[in-house]
């Protein structure tokens, strides 16, 4: 009998030599003679142990990381096709504190199946979502998303069932699910990982979206940056057609962006599907109303939907009995930056950012001490150490003056220069700005200019209280939220680290 050997086949693990882990495996087990199965998996999102190998054993699966070809043939030695203790030993996965302290729904198969597999999908609880949903009515549909108190996952946390009833009471003979996989915040790859490592929950996601709106169309939009998730995801379509979870009656395309920030926005996004310039809007009217081709479009993250077949299949109840105040469910949070044990970490939402940060994570990778936590990508504030008792939820990050977004967590040693990090949001926003209003196109330009100014101790205070002048413009009169937004990081930086922006004497202006 063979022995079945799981390599994770996840761009990150690849990144750092999976596949010629793979190789050597297989290279070694023929050299022995020995009989085996590899199965390649997305990640279980233990990054720094990537890349990460298990072995099905009579105990279970055991885990060996991090493990590089040059330790291949002294694995074997070693006996691990049995599981046998190695330096390179991690236990049975299932006692892996960092995987059992999870709360894993959508991430439940991650790094577990054969992401490809549909036989696999199916044995391990697929599909069940949306057998139910075809019992039940769209009301009752509806009825479980209100339940659960899902939230969008991309950044803005609107409720998704008033979402879904606006779509489904919107007159249309078509109408269209967007998938939003455009992914461009920093520190962030859960969607990659789910794309990668589960598509079919994705897939399963928008058949139960498309059957309570009415929709016949789909579409996933994903970021040019992610070809092993573009991969997947169209096989993952080609076979779910050949299951008959797709066909006439609903279909999904992928399309892929050319590397915009702003096309994550999503009406640039539709914007960008329908093979125009990537720009922003004017709302109303809503996606929801008037979004793809002009048409009803139900627009959500790629992890939103992925809570939909558990949400069906467990009822919302279930779902919405996790975490805290108005943030129910769970969140897949992204560990990243100087961090000791950085990846994917899915739990519900109400962890503090010290527990996530310091407990989960390990303190920074460096050894040297915190400076600073950015939560919720380039748009998102700097929070101080004072403030890392924070809990991760909707509300409590927005009084902090933050905002979650998309779940990235990006840690800072003392090293950080914040005054750097300031200059870079505004230069962000310039770069990516899709140039549509004023504050947003002109005002970064002059942000990072003036910054520049108080940096070289050219008359500060006037500069200070022109840049402070210059991010309540941003923040009342953008359009969209990456220039809305731009004065989280800039003004964090600038509230919390004074210090890093005095540095010159002052001085008058040379010109
Ligand atoms: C500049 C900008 C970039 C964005 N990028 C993304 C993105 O990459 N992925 C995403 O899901 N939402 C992104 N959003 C949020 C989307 O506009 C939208 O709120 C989201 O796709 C709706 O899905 P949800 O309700 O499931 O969150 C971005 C918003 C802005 C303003
Ligand atoms: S804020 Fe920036 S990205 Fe948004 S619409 Fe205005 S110019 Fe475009």
């Amino acid at each position: 009998m063979s022995v079945r050997v799981y390599i994770p086949a996840d761009a990150a693990a690849k990144s750092i030599g999976a596949d010629a882990v793979a190789a050597a495996v297989r290279d070694e087990a023929m050299r022995l003679g020995l009989a085996i199965e590899i199965v390649r998996t997305g990640s279980r999102g233990l990054l720094w142990l990537e890349p990460m190998v298990e072995i099905e054993t009579a105990r279970g699966r055991v885990a060996y990381g991090v493990v590089r070809v040059s330790d291949v043939a002294n694995l074997f030695a070693a006996g691990f096709l049995d599981g046998a203790e190695h330096p390179l030993s991690l236990g049975l996965v299932d006692d892996i504190l960092y995987l059992r302290a999870q709360t894993r729904l959508t991430f439940a198969r991650v790094g577990v199946n054969d992401p490809l597999s549909f036989e696999a999908y199916v044995a391990s609880g697929g599909m069940m979502g949306l057998a139910r949903a075809q019992a039940i009515s769209t009301d009752a549909i509806l009825d479980e998303m209100t339940i659960s108190g899902l939230r969008g996952r991309g950044g803005a946390g609107f409720p998704a069932a008033i979402k879904w009833r606006t779509v489904r009471d919107a007159q249309s003979a078509r109408k269209y699910v967007v998938i939003n996989a455009d992914e461009g915040d920093s520190g962030t790859f859960a969607d990659r990982m789910l794309m990668e490592g589960d598509p079919f929950l994705i897939i399963e996601g928008m058949a139960i979206g498309a059957l309570a709106v009415g929709a016949d169309r789909g579409v996933i939009y994903i970021r040019s940056e992610y070809p092993h998730a573009i991969h997947v995801m169209n096989e993952a379509l080609r076979i779910a057609r050949r299951e008959k979870l797709l066909g006439a009656h609903f279909d999904v395309e992928v399309r892929v962006g050319a590397g915009a920030y702003v096309c994550g926005e999503e009406t640039a996004l539709l914007e960008s599907i329908e093979g125009k310039r990537g720009q922003v809007r004017a709302k109303p009217p809503l996606p929801a109303h008037r979004g793809l081709f002009g048409r009803p479009t139900l627009v959500h993250n790629v992890l939103t939907i992925a809570a939909a077949p558990t949400i069906l299949a467990n009822g919302g109840k279930a779902y919405g009995d996790l975490g805290v105040g108005r943030s129910r469910g769970t969140k897949p949070v992204q560990l990243a930056g100087n961090v000791k044990r950085g990846g994917l970490y899915e739990l519900p939402f109400g962890v503090t950012l010290r527990e996530l940060v310091y407990d989960i994570g390990g303190g920074t990778a460096s050894g040297r001490p915190l400076r600073a936590v950015q939560v919720g990508g380039p748009l998102g504030a700097y929070f101080p150490e004072h403030l890392l008792d924070t809990p991760l939820d909707y509300e409590a990050m927005a009084k902090a003056g933050g905002l979650l977004g998309h779940g990235g967590v990006v840690v800072f040693d003392d090293g950080v220069d914040m005054a750097r990090q300031a200059r870079f949001a505004f230069e962000f926003c310039a770069t990516e700005s899709c140039g549509k209003c004023t504050p947003c196109r002109i005002g970064s330009t002059r942000g990072a200019e003036t910054l520049d100014k108080i940096v070289a101790g050219v008359e500060v205070e006037k500069n200070m209280a022109l840049v402070d002048d210059l991010l309540t413009l941003m923040t009342d009169a953008s359009l969209c939220a990456l220039g809305g937004l731009t004065p989280l990081p800039v003004g964090s930086a600038l509230k919390h680290f004074p210090e890093d922006f005095i540095r010159a004497p002052k001085c008058a202006a040379a010109e």
